[in-house]
C-alpha cells in the first residue's frame, strides 16, 4: 500500500514535471513563432512579381520577320543573342537594334565575313545594338554620336550618326551611309528597325589608327543571388528548431509513460 502510494506519488510528481516543462516549452514557442512567420512573408516579398512569359526573344522576332538569316546566324555564333536575352531581362534602358536584311549582307564583298576574326565579328554584332529604347519620333532629337555596344562613341573608334526628317532616318558611320527602312518590332522597351545595309564600323573596317584592345565586357550580376539565399536558409533553420522541441517532447512522453506503474 505504501509502496504503491508512493510510486503514485512519484508518477505524478514527474508527470507534474513533465507538464511544467510542456507548458514551458510551449510558453517559449510562440516566441519563436513571430520568427518563423516573418520568413515567408520575406521569401514574398523578394520573389519576382507574376514574370511576364520570359525575357523578349530577339531572335525569335527576328525569325518571325523572316530575311535576317545571316544576322541570327552572327548573332548566335558571337553569343550576342544570349546576352540581348539577359539584358532585355535586366536593363530599364531597353535596346535599339538595326538588324541587316540578308540581302545586305550579301552586297558586303565576298569573304568579307570570314576574313573578321572572333573579337571584330562581336563588335560588328554589338555596333548595330544601342544600348537604349529610341522610338522613331526619338531618332529626330537624338544627339550625335550614338553611344552603340560595340564601345564608346566618345573615342572615335564606332561613330554612328542617325539623322532624322519626317519619315526618313538617315544612318552614318563613316564608311556606311544608309537608312532606316522600316520598323520590326517596338514595344517599348525593345525596338527593332531593318536597314538594306550592314552599318560597317570604322574600328572594324577602316582601323587607321592602331586600335588600342576593346575594354572587357562587363558583367555586374552575382550579388541577387546571394541574396535571395538568405530568407530560405533563416526559415530552414527556424523549422529546425521547432523540430527538435517536438523530438524532445516527444521524448518526454515515452519517459513519463514507462514511468507510469
Ligand atoms: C528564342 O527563340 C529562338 C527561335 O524561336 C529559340 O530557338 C530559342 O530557344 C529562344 N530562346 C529562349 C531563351 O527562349
Ligand atoms: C530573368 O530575370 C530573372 C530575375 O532577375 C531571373 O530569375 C531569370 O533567370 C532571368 N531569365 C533570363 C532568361 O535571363
Ligand atoms: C538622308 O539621305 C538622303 C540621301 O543621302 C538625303 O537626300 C537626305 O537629305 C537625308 N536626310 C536627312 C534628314 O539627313
Ligand atoms: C557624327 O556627328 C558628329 C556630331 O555632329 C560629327 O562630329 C561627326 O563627324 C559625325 N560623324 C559621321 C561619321 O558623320
Ligand atoms: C555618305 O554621305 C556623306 C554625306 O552625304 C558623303 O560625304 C560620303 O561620301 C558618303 N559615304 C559613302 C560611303 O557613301
Amino acid at each position: 500500500m505504501m509502496i504503491v502510494k508512493q510510486h503514485l506519488i512519484l508518477s505524478l510528481s514527474f508527470l507534474l514535471l513533465f507538464f511544467l516543462h510542456c507548458s514551458k516549452t510551449l510558453a517559449q514557442a510562440p516566441a519563436q513563432a513571430p520568427a518563423q512567420a516573418q520568413a515567408p512573408a520575406q521569401a514574398q516579398a523578394q520573389a519576382p512579381a507574376p514574370a511576364p512569359p520570359g525575357p523578349t526573344n530577339v531572335t525569335k522576332i527576328l525569325e518571325k520577320a523572316g530575311q535576317f538569316t545571316v544576322f541570327i546566324r552572327l548573332m548566335k555564333a558571337t553569343q550576342v543573342a544570349n546576352q540581348l536575352l539577359g539584358e532585355l531581362n535586366n536593363s530599364n534602358n531597353g535596346l535599339t537594334i538595326f538588324a541587316p536584311t540578308d540581302n545586305a549582307f550579301s552586297s558586303l564583298k565576298s569573304g568579307v565575313l570570314n576574313s573578321l576574326n572572333d573579337e571584330q565579328q562581336v563588335e560588328l554584332v554589338l555596333f548595330h545594338v544601342v544600348p537604349t529604347y529610341l522610338s522613331s519620333t526619338q531618332f529626330q532629337t537624338v544627339s550625335n554620336p550614338l553611344k552603340t555596344k560595340a564601345g564608346d562613341s566618345g573615342d572615335g573608334r564606332f561613330p554612328l550618326n542617325v539623322t532624322a526628317s519626317g519619315n526618313i532616318v538617315n544612318i552614318t558611320t563613316g564608311l556606311t551611309n544608309t537608312s532606316v527602312s522600316g520598323t520590326i518590332y517596338t514595344d517599348g522597351q525593345l525596338a527593332v528597325y531593318k536597314v538594306d545595309q550592314v552599318l560597317k564600323p570604322l574600328a572594324v573596317f577602316d582601323p587607321r589608327p592602331p586600335a588600342p584592345a576593346p575594354a572587357p565586357a562587363k558583367s555586374k550580376k552575382k550579388n541577387a543571388a546571394a541574396v535571395a539565399d538568405t530568407p530560405a536558409d533563416n526559415s530552414k533553420a527556424v523549422s529546425l528548431t521547432m523540430q527538435n522541441v517536438v523530438l524532445f517532447g516527444g521524448g518526454a512522453i515515452v519517459v513519463a509513460l514507462s514511468f507510469l506503474p
